[in-house]
Order: structure tokens, then sequence, then C-alpha cells
């Protein structure tokens, strides 16, 4: 198993397909995306190779992110690719579910496991001015679908100043009667959003303390799981996790490396630059990749030092799929 020089156990790999989305969300690309880097985004049997060296070192589960994954046609293929690889037990696809209801099951039938949809807001009308796209109802279609499937559905949303108590009276009443797990995420500051930030980000910490004071309870931790804190209550069939990036230990448990869809691994999201690994990922030989990765994961740091205001290369999380 892949393991850093603080202990830490890298069982799960983050691959990016593109840096493209269609989305305009205001902490992320405000302007629409734009294209920063002309280098060419991996082709599935580059993926496939990718996946192959992660999983000989000991990786058990991929997602594939972006951007937005959905904006490449042959995703279905790369997600059959990193299922049919030896050693990987999970495929995951992080996704604005812009065009769910109409790929889902294309997905499904390839092997996706999980799926990880951004929905910052339950209003149809705040939605649209988050995101440019007045496509909720959409999106949550998408998500029915998916879980009559059999896809495990999580829900990631950002924790926004004002209306976030609105927001949350929405998402508790809409947990009631929908098993997913909804997952706050605090808003981090990188290199485009200083402003945006400034204005908008909240601690998770005072969501979580009056959720437990209504009687929902922490669910134990399996030793591999990443820094997500998850809850539960006997009367919701939801659950509600907490991602704090702000918080004092969270590095501690990160089990996760990432591979941007230009074949650098990132060995943090705020790390200052990605390891170019294009060109042994394009011959194809994952045992050379796999060693080269080996040899890198030497260089992890312990934190993201994101307390110290520091923000690494990391423009916007459109770049490496947060
Ligand atoms: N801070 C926190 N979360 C972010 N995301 C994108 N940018 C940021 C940011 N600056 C979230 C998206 C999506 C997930 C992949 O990352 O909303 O849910
Ligand atoms: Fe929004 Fe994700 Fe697209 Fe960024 S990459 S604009 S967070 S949907």
């Amino acid at each position: 198993m892949l393991t850093d020089n603080h202990g830490r156990r890298f069982y799960y790999l983050r691959l990016s397909v593109t840096d493209a989305c269609n989305f305009r969300c205001s902490y992320c690309l405000p302007d629409g995306y734009r294209a920063m880097d002309n280098a060419p985004h991996l082709k599935p049997a580059e993926a496939a190779t990718v996946v192959r060296a992660f999983a000989s070192l000991g990786t058990r589960k991929v997602r594939l992110t972006g951007g937005e994954p959905s904006l490449r046609a042959d995703l279905p293929e790369i997600i059959a690719a990193s299922k049919s690889t030896p050693g990987i037990h999970r495929v995951a696809v992080t996704s604005n579910g812009y065009k769910l209801p109409r790929v889902i099951d294309r997905w499904h039938d390839a092997g996706l496991d999980q799926l990880n949809i951004s929905i910052d807001t339950l209003d149809a009308g705040e939605f649209a001015a988050f995101t440019g796209h007045d496509c909720l109802p959409r999106v949550l279609k998408g998500i029915e679908r998916a879980r009559s499937l059999g896809v495990e559905v999580k829900v990631n949303a950002v924790l926004l100043q004002g209306g976030a108590d609105r927001r949350l009276r929405a998402f508790l009443h809409w947990l009631r009667e929908t098993p997913v797990t909804l997952r706050f995420i605090e808003l981090m500051r990188t290199g485009d959003n200083r402003d945006f930030f400034a204005s908008n980000h909240v601690r998770g910490e005072a969501v979580e303390r009056e959720l437990v004071e209504n009687g929902w309870q922490l669910v134990p931790r399996s030793e591999d799981a990443g820094p997500a804190r998850e809850y539960s209550h006997p009367d919701y069939l939801g659950r509600i996790g907490f991602i704090t990036p702000y918080s004092e230990d969270f590095c501690n448990s990160c089990n996760r490396l990432r591979i941007s869809a230009q074949g650098r691994l990132h060995l943090c999201l705020f790390s200052e630059h990605g390891i170019d690994l294009y060109r042994e990922i394009t011959t194809g030989n994952s045992i050379a990749l796999a060693e080269r990765i080996r040899r890198a994961i030497g260089e992890k740091e312990p934190s993201h030092y994101l307390q110290q205001d520091r923000v690494g290369a990391t423009r916007n999380l459109s770049m490496l799929g947060g």
C-alpha cells in the first residue's frame, strides 16, 4: 500500500478527465470556463494506464472528476476501463448533474458505483443564480434515476453566507424522505476567489453543533475513511456529512491523490505544482509509472497550510476537481 512519510495511506485516486465546465459557480468559475492549459487531456487508454499504476500500489477506489466529466462523450469508456482494472472495487463520478437524466443509464451500464452531485441550494431560482443554469429539477430527476439504478448518491453543498439557515431547513426537509448523503463543504480559498471567499466563507461548526443538539449522531468511521464526518438521525433517511478543511487536523486523514486531466500528479489540492507524468503515461508502462508515483509520494507535505492563507497554484477547483 502506498504510504507517505506521515503514515497516511492512499487507497483513493481522484482522476480529473477535463478542466472544462459549463457551470459558472460563483466561487469557482464566476466568469465561465476559459482554457488555461492547452496540453491534451488523457485519452481513455491513458486514463486506464494511470488507474492500473495506482491499483498496483494499492488504490481501491477511483473518482472521476473535472471540471465537469460529463462534457467528455467518452466518459463511459473511462468508467468501464477503471472498473475493470484488477484491484479497483469502486468507481465514482463527481458531476454538476446538468446532463444527468440523459447519461446516468450509460454510466451505470459502464460500472458506476457512486455519484457525487453538487447542489448548493434546493431553491430553483437560487440554484440558477449560483450556477448560471436554471436546471435544478433536472438534476434532482437524474438523482432519482441514479438511486433507482442502485447507484449510491452523495450531494455536495458548499456552505455560503447569506441564507445558510434557510438552505439548511430545505435540505433537512428533503433528507427526511431521501436516502442520500448530503455533505456540507466549507468554502475554500483558491487563487481566483479571494474576495468571494472573504465575504462568503462560513465555518461548519455551528451547523454541526445544531444538528447534534437535534439528535443527529456521528456515524463511526472506518479506519481508511477520508476527512468527512458523517451524521445520521432515526427520523431521516438521508445522512449529513461535513468536510471542514479549515479545522486543525483535517489533513491527518487525507487518503487521496490527484491526477489532472493533463496527467500531472498533485500531492495536495493546494500544491505549488503538479508533477508531470504525461510522458510515462503515454508509454502505457504502468509499472514504471507506479515506481515514479511511489517516489513522488515522499514529497507530500503534512498539511495544505490553508490556515496560513497559502493557496498554492490552484486558481479554482475546476482545474483539479476538488
Ligand atoms: N471551496 C469549496 N468547495 C468547492 N467546490 C468547488 N470550488 C470550491 C471551493 N472553492 C466544490 C463544488 C463541488 C466539489 C467538487 O467541489 O461545489 O461540489
Ligand atoms: Fe461549479 Fe464544479 Fe463547474 Fe466549478 S467545476 S463551476 S464548482 S460545477
